[in-house]
């Protein structure tokens, strides 16, 4: 009968020694979080064309340091907020890569990448594809790649796939943008409607898509139609001599890395990904996009895209939302059992403003579970389900963004 109180006893101490050291390292931590905002090199943009630029070496933090949030948006050249329905961002895509600066030098414009060694995210396309470390587009300003305390991408290190001859770390802005003003449709425009920019299906008779095979002739839209100086269809008599200079500008948050860290990883998960096998080893094959045609619609009023993809490396999820664009209802992501593990519903806008604009879907929801709540295993096969408008739509996109840590603090 003594017995139990003491227990008690020792473990109420326990419980309030261990309430002091997390408030003391959450106190830790609150003070060591810091905060810049960054504005990237300009580029141009003009009436009706594509801009896709790569700036290398952008500014960064720099050290041992731990990422919680990244987040971007356009501006013009006196740092205002640009409206998607004048610069629609397609996409921005921070790339981490090592560099020896001897090799570099030698680098050309044929082979800009001479030097540089790409590290990619944690998974889970083919080759180079969707490997981005942070990156979205049209849904970037209301959607937050934020990760909850104390979980945090951990970079200024050297991984050890990295050959070390490449010895510094920097990273890449890959950037896109459609200048929709003066535009006959600007929808088709930001869809990359091959017909508005003038590309016929001729032209694809030999090219190679994404996944290396032959393009289809009956690609209607997408990347393959919206190249460097592309120009999609300007209304008659449209003075397009009205160039402008934008920028992004981008805001990072993070730690100094120290023992109370804990490293996450990135996988995203691509909703066009056709997963075959080679024995039990996964071969991915993600196409980045794909399109509602009027020959694939469905019956009815939505588009289900769903697929399923095995997570060699499993974890606690930490955080996951998705990448989208606009026409999307919701996106899904399910366990192997079918639970659901996270549901992401859009925000359209309704209004004029920057962040707001109307009909344009300006973020999407994430989901924060509980850490330890909801784990992936090894292996586990997880399904991703994109819904729709069921209407003629190119250039989609439904990527899954997974954030899991295979420890907990
Ligand atoms: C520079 O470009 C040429 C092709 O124009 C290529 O043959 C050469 O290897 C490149 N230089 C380096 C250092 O890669
Ligand atoms: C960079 O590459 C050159 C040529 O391969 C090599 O000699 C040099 O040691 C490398 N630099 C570092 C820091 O490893
Ligand atoms: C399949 O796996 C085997 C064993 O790892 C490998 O030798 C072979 O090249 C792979 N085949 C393909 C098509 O990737
Ligand atoms: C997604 O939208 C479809 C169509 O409206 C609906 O049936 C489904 O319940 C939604 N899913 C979630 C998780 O909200």
């Amino acid at each position: 009968m003594k017995f139990i109180p003491e227990v008690l006893l020792l473990s109420l101490t326990i419980i309030l020694l261990q309430s002091s050291i997390i408030f003391a390292r959450q106190y830790e931590n609150s003070n060591h979080i810091k905060t810049a905002t960054f504005y990237s090199e300009q580029f141009v943009l003009e009436p009706g064309k594509v801009t896709i630029t790569d700036l290398f070496d952008i500014e960064f933090p720099r050290g041992h340091i731990g990422i919680k949030n990244f987040q971007a948006e356009l501006v013009d050249e006196h740092r205002n907020s640009l409206p998607l329905y004048e610069a629609y961002l397609h996409h921005y895509f921070v790339l981490r890569y090592f560099e020896n600066v001897t090799m570099s030098r030698q680098a050309n414009q044929s082979q800009p990448i001479y030097g540089k060694y790409f590290r990619r995210n944690d998974g889970v396309c083919q080759g180079s594809v969707n490997s981005y470390s942070w990156g979205l587009g049209v849904d970037a300003r209301k959607t937050s790649l934020e990760l909850p305390d104390p979980f945090r991408i951990e970079v200024g290190t050297h991984p050890e796939n990295v050959p070390k001859e490449y010895n510094e770390e920097k990273w890449l802005f890959n950037i896109m943008v459609i200048d929709t003003r003066g535009t006959e449709d600007k929808k088709g425009c930001t869809e990359c409607r091959c017909d508005h920019y003038n590309v016929k299906s001729e032209d694809f008779v030999s090219k190679t898509g994404i996944d290396g095979k032959p393009m289809s002739s009956d690609y209607k839209g997408g990347i393959f139609c919206c190249e460097k100086t592309s120009q999609c269809k300007l209304q008659k008599g449209y003075n397009n001599r009205q160039e402008r200079k934008a920028s992004l500008k981008y805001t990072i948050t993070w730690v100094d890395w120290d023992q109370y860290q804990v490293p996450i990883k990135f996988y995203i998960l691509d909703v066009t990904d056709q997963v075959t096998y080679n024995g039990s080893e996964p071969i991915h094959n993600c196409m980045v996009e794909y399109s509602i045609t009027p020959q694939n619609t469905d019956i009815g009023h939505y588009h289900i895209k769903r697929t399923k993809i095995p997570m060699k490396k499993g974890g606690n999820l930490i955080y996951s939302t998705a990448h989208v664009h606009p026409g999307i209802v919701n996106a899904t992501l399910y366990g192997e059992n079918g639970k659901v593990l996270c549901a992401v519903q859009p925000t359209y806008g309704t209004g004029e403003e920057p962040g707001n604009e109307k009909g344009y879907v300006v973020g999407m929801s994430g989901c924060y579970p509980k850490p330890g709540s909801i784990k992936i295993q090894d292996g586990e096969i997880l399904t991703v389900e994109f819904i729709h408008e069921n209407k003629y739509n190119t250039g989609l996109m439904g990527h899954f963004y997974v954030y899991l840590t295979e420890e907990l603090p």
